[in-house]
């Protein structure tokens, strides 16, 4: 897809990801329609940014998990010639089940897999009257392997996979095509130090969220649609949990006291 000079809604913009996407589009020549709660940082951001040659960048601070921030999101939209979909913004709360908070496990399924799903719906009439358009859903390895300490997360990440999946299909006949992409572990704020910890406790790579971005560009820009979760050996284990779940039962369950310490330490707000 041809990158210069198109027009990209970018949530989760001001984001570890988000805003390295809304760097390396801007960079790559797109004009940004950039969305998060905070108006403040998305000034910032788009300060930081080239100036695009069609029109300026926007930034439109909304609560997409309110549907009047969504609508209203969609009618800015609706002036504008709408190329790409990039549904980035997301949360994660690492606990066991057992020690979330209910507000909090709705909260992630309701802005990691409502949100995109619903945000696609009202915006996909925009995207069909382009010749060539795209959504691109931002999900996670944890879409594909179920992970201790992530149920919340997993399912609604799980669930933008099924969707993305379904949507691709849906629309294989049009001129929208859709991008699921799975990052690994990356270096953002949605990470506590726990997570951290225990990332660096387990062995677990985690990725500089500019690499993150400059991955999903050249998808985009190479056209290559469909699934991909980022990362070599992750990409492997889902390929494995998918054939053989029990194998990954096996190796999890060895992971699990390490997990459930990290967990816990995190419900507490302890050091481990
Ligand atoms: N970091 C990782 O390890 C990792 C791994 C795999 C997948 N991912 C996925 O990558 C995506 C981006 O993650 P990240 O690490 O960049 O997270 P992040 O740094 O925590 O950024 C989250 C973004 O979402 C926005 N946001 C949160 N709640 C919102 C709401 N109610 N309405 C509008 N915007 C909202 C935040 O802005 P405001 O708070 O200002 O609204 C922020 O821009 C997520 O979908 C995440 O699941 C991340």
């Amino acid at each position: 897809m041809r990158i210069p000079n198109s027009t990209i809604v970018l949530t989760g913009a001001t984001g570890g990801i988000g805003s390295q996407l809304a760097t390396e589009f801007a960079g790559a020549g797109a004009r940004m329609i950039l969305v998060s709660r905070d108006q403040t940082q998305l000034d910032a951001l788009i300060k930081a940014l080239p100036v695009p040659e069609i029109a300026p960048h926007l930034a439109v601070a909304v609560d997409l998990l309110d549907a009047a921030g969504r609508q209203k999101l969609r009618d800015i939209c609706a002036q504008q010639d709408i190329d790409l979909l990039i549904n980035n913004a997301g949360t994660n709360d690492f606990n066991l089940l057992e020690n979330a908070d209910p507000a909090t496990v709705a909260r992630q399924i309701e802005l990691n897999l409502m949100v995109p799903v619903l945000l696609t719906q009202q915006l996909l009439p925009l995207l069909r009257r382009r010749p060539s358009s795209a959504v691109v859903n931002i999900g996670s390895a944890f879409g594909s392997i179920g992970y201790p300490g992530y149920a919340a997360y997993c399912a609604s990440k799980f669930g933008l996979r099924g969707f993305s999946e379904a949507l691709r299909r849906e629309l294989a006949d049009t001129s929208v095509r859709v991008l699921h992409v799975a990052p690994r572990a990356t270096r953002t704020a949605l990470n506590s130090d726990r997570v951290v910890a225990m990332n660096v406790a387990l062995g677990n790579a985690m990725d500089d969220p500019r690499q993150v971005a400059r991955f999903i560009v050249q998808r985009v820009q190479n056209e290559r649609w469909g699934h991909c979760v980022i990362g070599w050996p992750e990409r492997l284990y889902a390929w494995i949990n998918a054939l053989l779940p029990a194998m990954t039962d096996g190796s999890l369950r060895k992971q699990l006291p390490v997990i459930r310490k990290f967990a816990e330490a995190n419900s507490r707000g302890a050091n481990v």
